[in-house]
């Protein structure tokens, strides 16, 4: 049994998965010989999402044999009732697991998400850098705290890179990454924007893009040379959903990526180019403020109910 559901049940759920992989950033190839990455998003665990789709990928995530996974945000809903199942999801990975926290997380409560994650044996990083290292090899995690909700602290979590260690960064929101190639960083992990979940007619870049205001949607961006002052950014269409469990075309499939570091040459299947970013819209510092502001909001409801049974 998994998170309750038993094993080899699933089997119809991972079909519902994209699974893509990419090349790292050239960057990576005189520091790094060959880590792969697993990139997971967007889990929502919680009555939207099926528990099947969650170990489903888990099971994908396993099956890459990754040396480590990444996972940036919105673990939950809209509350902590699934923090039991969140733990035996995330305990199930096989690999070290680094995690950032989400929208959703904070407005659900950051520490008790937190605290799962952390008893699930995943590490959280909150503006923070972490070295992980593999086989001899050093690479700095650099994660964010949630920019949606105000919560990211870029300058924090670069006064901890090492300039001489290579890096990757995590954050929630994908246009965190623009500030971190700054920093050296050649490739940022995302998550947020669900893929749109509807993407047929380009549908998901009208509502993502135009109307919520994101320069990156889903897939790659940005780029892979080793060009001072730039990078790359990808954007995971998730494994769940928080709302509408609909997921309707290619690029709105529940996804797993795969990353490739330090890889001579190119990987072999690549599932789409690196785009163009759409223009964007950044929040203004009202609209950042309104944000946090629903997040004490939401805490102080959660504190005049009393403890979680
Ligand atoms: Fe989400």
């Amino acid at each position: 049994m998994f998170a309750g559901v038993p094993i080899g049940s699933n089997h119809k759920q991972r079909e519902k998965f994209a699974v893509r992989t990419f090349a790292g950033p050239d960057a990576y190839r005189d520091s790094l010989d060959h880590v792969r990455v697993v990139h997971l998003t967007d889990m929502h665990v919680g009555r939207v999402t099926p528990m099947e789709a969650q170990m489903a990928a888990v099971e994908l995530a396993n099956a890459a044999k990754p040396d480590f996974v990444a996972i940036t945000g919105d673990f939950v809903c809209h509350s902590q009732k699934f923090l039991d199942a969140l733990r035996a999801v995330i305990s199930e990975i096989r690999a070290p697991v680094f995690a950032v926290l989400g929208n959703h997380d904070h407005w659900s409560g950051a520490p008790e998400v937190r605290s799962a994650l952390v008893r699930a044996g995943a590490e959280v990083l909150d503006n923070a850098v972490t070295t992980f290292t593999v086989r001899g090899q050093r690479l700095q995690i650099l994660g964010l705290d949630d920019a949606y909700t105000g919560h990211a602290d870029r300058e924090r979590a670069r006064k901890m890179l090492d300039p001489n260690v290579p890096s990757i960064g995590l954050s929630h929101i994908a246009e965190e990454a623009d500030g971190l190639w700054n920093y050296g960083v050649p490739l940022v992990l995302s998550g947020h924007t669900h893929a749109g979940q509807i993407t047929v007619a380009k549908l998901h870049e009208l509502a993502i893009g135009r109307v919520a205001g994101h320069k990156y949607v889903h897939g790659l961006y940005g780029s892979r040379a080793s060009d001072l002052g730039r990078g790359a950014v990808y954007v995971g269409a998730g494994v769940g959903a928080a709302v509408m469990p609909l997921r309707i075309g290619d690029r709105g499939k529940r996804e797993v990526t795969i990353f490739e570091l330090g890889m001579n040459g190119h990987v072999e299947i690549e599932h789409h180019d690196s785009q163009p970013p759409l223009p964007g819209r950044k929040p203004t510092e009202e609209l950042t403020a309104k944000r946090h502001q629903k997040v004490l909001r939401l805490r102080d409801k959660r504190e005049s109910k009393g403890p979680r049974r």
